[in-house]
Order: C-alpha cells, then structure tokens, then sequence
C-alpha cells in the first residue's frame, strides 16, 4: 500500500469508474441497456492493453450499492449483462492470464450471479498476468461499514486490541486487501466526482477527469492517460527534496 508507482514511474494499479452509458446510448435513440452492451465491449481492449503499458491492476467500477436506485428493468438488465459478460470472457481470461477478483458485497446479488463470480475468480485464481477487480454491488461508505463490523467483531472476540487498530490495520479487512492503492482513477463522462468509489483506497490517487464517454474509450486514449500520469510529482503530503 502506500506509494506503488513502477521504477519507470509509470502508475502500477489504475482505477476506472465507467460512466456515461446511458448518455452514449441516448445520444442514439437508444435504451439506455443498449450503452450498458456497448460498455462492456470497451472492457475487454483496456484489459488487452494493460501489459503493453505496464499496468499490473485494473480496477474497474461495474455496479454501486446506490446503482440499485434505477429503475428494475435496468438493474434486472445489467445483472443478466454481468451473467453473460462473466460467462463468456472466463475462459478469455485464463487464456490472457488474466486473474479476476470482485469487490463488492456479494449477499445482496442473485445466487446464479455469484457462482459465476466464485467460478471466474477460482478458475484464474493461477494466472500471473494483470489482475483484474472488478467492482460489483461495491461502495466505498459501505466497504468501510462492513470491514469495521468485523474488526469489532475480532475486538470483541478478543482477537485484535482496540490499541492495535491502527491504518495499517483497518485496510486489511476491505475488500481490497490483497491490492495495492489505486495510484491513478481515472473517471469518463465530463463528471468529477467519486461516486463512492474507493473511498479508502484512494487517498493519494491521482486523478483524471475526461470528457469520453465510456463506450467510446478507447486504448489509445487510456495509454495517453497512463503516460501523462508518469510525469506528475506526487507528494504524499511532504515537502519534495
Ligand atoms: C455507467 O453508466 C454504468 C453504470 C453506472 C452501471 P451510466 O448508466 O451511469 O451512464 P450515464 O451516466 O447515465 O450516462
Ligand atoms: C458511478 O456512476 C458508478 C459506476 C460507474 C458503476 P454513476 O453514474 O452511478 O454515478 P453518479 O450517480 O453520476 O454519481
Ligand atoms: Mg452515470
């Protein structure tokens, strides 16, 4: 955790919060589903240009806890959409060596849903290329919320000392614990905000706020992102040499 960045100064895990499909799909005449679709195409060329830019995480922002607020005929719609998605791209993954974990509170989704995800995250549980997270029924506040239940519950048990809660100790239970801190978000679709989206994580994220919407992202836009953030100075709060 902490300062992550590659010895080329290049970022080491960059995350996105794909916005903007149902803005693209508008602009057609089209249902918003339509976006969704077109949305998750785009994901599969990002993954595929991770290597190429030394990118060893991907975390990508598929679903929040407040996404439940659409209508169900669009929720229902990106449910079967990520059943579909993880379906077909499990065995792509293995084949790109791509290892796959979701973030997120899994309890509320259907129980078909999370086989698949149990299914994907184990069949590449052996694969040594770029690690993808994707975040699913995920939301920073609500993370925080469950990853301090169960610290109480170790305080309680008296398996862990109040005096040794410390922030090396809290991020060991988020979702997150086996990633490093996200070193660059970036966020399509013109609007600068987090959308509680790795609350936590994010502390010292640098971040880039573009105007694409996510359907129209493309590898080249996202390796001029990843080389833009080499030349930034990133401080951490002291004073540089
Ligand atoms: C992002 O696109 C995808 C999800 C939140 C699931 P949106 O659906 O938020 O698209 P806009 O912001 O309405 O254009
Ligand atoms: C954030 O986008 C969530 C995802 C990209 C999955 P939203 O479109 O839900 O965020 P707000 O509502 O504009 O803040
Ligand atoms: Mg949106």
């Amino acid at each position: 955790m902490g300062k992550t960045s590659k010895p080329d100064g290049g970022p080491r895990h960059v995350a996105i919060i794909m916005d903007g499909n149902g803005r693209w799909a508008q602009a057609r005449g089209r249902p918003r589903l339509f976006g969704h679709h077109a949305g998750a195409r785009r994901v599969r060329e990002i993954v595929e240009t991770c290597p190429d830019v030394g990118v060893d995480y991907l975390t990508i922002f598929a679903f929040s806890t407040e996404n439940w607020k659409r209508t169900q005929a669009e929720v229902a719609g990106l449910m079967s959409l990520f059943r579909r998605y993880i379906f077909k791209e499990m065995q792509d993954f293995v084949r790109q060596n791509v290892r796959v974990r979701f973030i997120g509170d899994r309890v509320k989704l259907d129980a078909k849903l999370r086989n698949l995800m149990d299914e994907a995250e184990a069949l590449t549980a052996h694969c040594t290329g770029t690690n993808l997270t994707i975040a699913l029924n995920y939301g920073g506040r609500d993370e925080v919320a469950r990853a301090t239940k169960r610290l109480a519950e170790d305080v309680a048990a008296g398996r862990l000392k109040p005096e040794n809660v410390d922030e090396e100790t809290l991020p060991r239970y988020l979702d997150t614990y086996v990633l490093p801190d996200p070193d660059l978000v970036i966020r399509t679709s013109g609007e600068a905000r987090i959308s509680n989206f790795l609350l936590w994580q994010s502390a010292y994220a640098e971040y880039e706020f573009i105007d694409t919407l996510w359907p129209d992202f493309t590898s080249e836009e996202f390796t001029r992102l990843v080389g833009a953030y080499g030349g930034r100075e990133r401080r951490f709060g002291a004073v540089p040499a």
